[in-house]
């Protein structure tokens, strides 16, 4: 049997020979941030039915895609489309693409996602940059044997949002009068919402935000050794029970399409200082 080492190889292998580029950036879209892809330039799209060992993404509101192109003239790899656990795929399944990205030479990934929003000063449509989870998946991405040449057995998870990046993020909204809001993520396994009580449950332990996606792939960002940045759009705001109301995938994908211009707005600033900075290193 393959091991996951050859399997991450032989993708890397099949998206190289379409596109050799070293990109050393990845942006994940989650939910309603689709329209990311359309800022990119000299795009190259990969549908992941074609990836071998790549899973297909079960959920509607995520189209599965890898695409390469640039973002203010530096080169990004496009996640457009994750996996999640509730899709029936394991931790690892879904985390699979984060390992090839490492493989393909990516050394920072941004992940977006939309979120609950579990602290009461949150607002509908607030975006947050994450600066730690709590992981209540039931399935961990790096159970069973590990493969040292993937990453260590016990990675550390202390500095793995990295304070640096959440603080040029800050300055960077600041200068262009964005609100950003830290937060904590909590990861549920979905797909069912929370109830009033699990939401409650949530902000006491402390928890800002809560969704179904993110933390696994953090989990393999950083066993991996990429610097690991995260995003939540909040879509509904859920505590105290006064704020919580009924959420579909329609009200959470039109609040989220919203924000999202914002939030690209500032991720388009941060790579165009990237390359302004690029000459002075
Ligand atoms: N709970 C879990 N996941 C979510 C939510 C929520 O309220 N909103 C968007 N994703």
């Amino acid at each position: 049997m393959e091991s996951l080492f050859e399997k991450v190889q032989e993708s890397v292998g099949y998206i190289s020979s379409i596109f050799n580029e070293v990109a050393e950036y990845a942006i994940v879209l989650g939910t309603g941030l689709g329209d990311f892809e359309k800022g990119i330039s000299g795009q190259v799209a990969i549908p992941y039915i074609e990836i071998p060992h790549f899973a297909v993404s079960t959920v509607e509101s995520h189209f599965g895609q890898l695409i390469i192109g640039y973002k203010s003239g530096i080169p990004v790899i496009i996640m457009s489309g994750r996996f999640h656990y509730y899709e029936g795929y394991s931790s690892a399944e879904i985390t699979f693409p984060v390992r090839v990205l490492k493989a393909l030479g990516v050394k920072h990934i941004i992940f977006t996602n939309a979120a609950g929003g579990i602290n009461p000063h949150y607002e509908e449509g607030d975006i947050v940059i994450v600066h730690d989870h709590i992981n209540l998946l039931p399935d961990h991405p790096l159970r069973g044997k590990n493969d040292e040449r993937l990453g260590p057995r016990f990675p550390d998870m202390l500095k793995t949002y990295n304070l640096q990046t959440i603080e040029i993020f800050k300055n960077l909204a600041k200068s262009l009068n964005i609100k950003l809001k830290t937060g904590v993520y909590l990861a549920l396994q979905g797909p069912s919402l929370e109830t009033a009580a699990e939401y409650r449950m949530g902000h006491i332990l402390g928890a800002d935000l809560v969704g179904m996606s993110t933390v696994p792939e953090v989990i393999v960002a950083r066993h991996s050794g990429m610097a690991v940045t995260v995003f939540s759009i909040v879509s509904n705001t859920c505590y105290p029970q006064s704020k919580l109301s009924e959420t579909t995938i329609e009200g959470v994908i039109k609040v989220v399409s919203k924000s999202a211009i914002t939030l690209q707005k500032l991720l388009n600033h941060y790579f165009r200082n990237i390359q302004n900075n690029a000459g002075v290193k």
